[in-house]
């Protein structure tokens, strides 16, 4: 069990006061969470005793530098279950998801260019016709950068539906992922709904049909433990700043197969093997994916929030946001006019939970609860199709994390009641 009014005070900033001196409810974390003083000395004390260009001076700092840098690498990997030659740092999930994208697009351009393909980049050519399957509750990061493959290629979408209640639609696998299917990319847990998705099965039917398997994970790995061995994906991506760690880094797991395979996003300097002014051979995965001098201070950040986490176990993390989530879902169900966008129960869910109220605009409930010290996500949470599917035009969403008590649920319960009554529809 954890004991948050210990860890709270590992968060300096969760004591401020807002607009004078409201104390603030940061119930925001699926947009980005706070981060432990741990994570903050971290990233400092790589500047003020390790700063260095990593892998490429010959002098002690630049030794010592590249010792944490990749001391980092080896930590983070440790955490989710994978070798450290498999993690690719860049600067977020979107990032990651891009970096994949471009690499059937580059593979597809290269082929129809009648340029050489370099060994394994074939797997990513995509045809005319050839299937991406996503689903309906993937938000833009996940989408967007398919859509531009789509344009690239002559490849189509395709998507695992979303029932009303937000969950996918998977006694019918076999109909949608096909042998036409060449990639299926899917989000673990949806930031908008909070489903948490049966990513074995999906993948599954993916690697039955030989397509790759992908997974957005930036909900999920900051909330509970993820061995991304388990998960039968080729490639999985998450940012750290949703999981304690600094804003500007982010992972791009993949199999060795599959980064070997990946043909290469960014170039320039790191990642290449030699040079020449016609033509460059490039290095190895992962340097081959990390072009130009890497965010160094924010990996070692990331690395002392994965310490951070991994010390209070995420076994431990999960079952404290299940216990929120359970309370709080049951609390807005019990306000007249809420209505959860999502699954009901805490069954099978993380903690982010979106809602609307009747008669008002989700940014009309946020603003009241900012008043309050509420800090909420309001509006499409980069999932407006999502939002569209579950006929909402918009919701509020409050999402809890480690440092979060019971004590918040009730300012956001007191909150909505306010919102109504301010604005006369209670
Ligand atoms: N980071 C975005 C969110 O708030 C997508 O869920």
């Amino acid at each position: 069990m954890l004991d948050v009014a210990r860890i709270r005070e590992d968060f300096p900033i969760l004591s401020r006061k807002v607009h004078g001196d409201v104390p603030l409810v940061y119930l925001d974390s699926a947009a980005t969470s706070q981060k432990p003083l741990s994570v903050i000395e971290a990233e400092s004390n790589f500047y003020l005793n390790a700063n260095a260009a990593i892998h490429r001076g010959a002098h002690a700092l630049a030794e010592i530098a590249t010792e944490h840098y990749e001391s980092s690498r080896a930590a983070i990997a440790h955490f989710i279950g994978a070798r450290p030659n498999e993690v690719v740092f860049v600067k977020n999930a979107t990032e990651a998801l891009n970096l994949i994208a471009y690499g059937f697009s580059n593979a597809t351009a290269k082929f129809r260019n009648g340029s050489q393909l370099l060994a394994g980049e074939e797997r990513f050519v995509l045809k005319p016709g050839d299937e991406i399957v996503l689903t309906e509750m993937e938000h833009h990061a996940n989408l967007v950068p398919w859509q531009e493959v789509v344009l690239k290629t002559g490849a189509v979408l395709k998507f695992i539906p979303t029932t009303d209640d937000g969950r996918l639609v998977v006694d019918n696998l076999a109909d949608i992922i096909t042998e036409r299917t060449k990639v299926v990319s899917v989000v673990h847990q949806s930031n908008l709904l909070g489903t948490l998705n049966p990513v074995q099965l999906i993948g599954a039917q993916a690697k039955a049909v030989g397509a790759w398997f992908i997974l957005d994970a930036c909900q999920s790995v900051p909330h509970m433990s993820v061995d991304v061995t388990t998960l039968g994906a080729d490639f999985v991506a998450f940012s750290g700043h949703k999981m304690c760690g600094p804003t500007g880094i982010g992972v791009l797991w993949g199999s060795s197969e599959a980064l070997d395979a990946l043909p290469v996003f960014l170039t320039g300097g790191s990642m290449i093997e030699t040079v020449y002014f016609d033509h460059s051979t490039y290095a190895k995965a992962p340097a081959k994916f990390e072009a130009g001098t890497p965010m160094s201070a924010q990996i070692v950040g990331l690395a002392a929030a994965v310490k951070y986490l991994s010390d209070l176990g995420m076994d431990a993390i999960a079952e404290h946001e299940h216990r929120l989530t359970a309370a709080a879902l049951s609390a807005l169900q019990q306000i007249d006019g809420v209505r959860i966008v999502g699954p009901t129960e805490a069954l099978n869910r993380g903690s982010a939970i979106s809602f609307v109220v009747d008669s008002l605009h989700p940014h009309d409930v946020g603003h009241v609860l900012d008043s309050r010290g509420v800090a909420v996500r309001v509006g499409h949470h980069c999932a407006w199709p999502t939002c569209r599917r579950m006929n909402v035009p918009a919701t509020t969403r409050a999402s809890f994390y480690l440092y979060n008590d019971e004590s918040e649920i009730e300012h956001l319960v007191s909150g909505i009641l306010a919102a109504q009554k301010f604005f006369g529809v209670a």
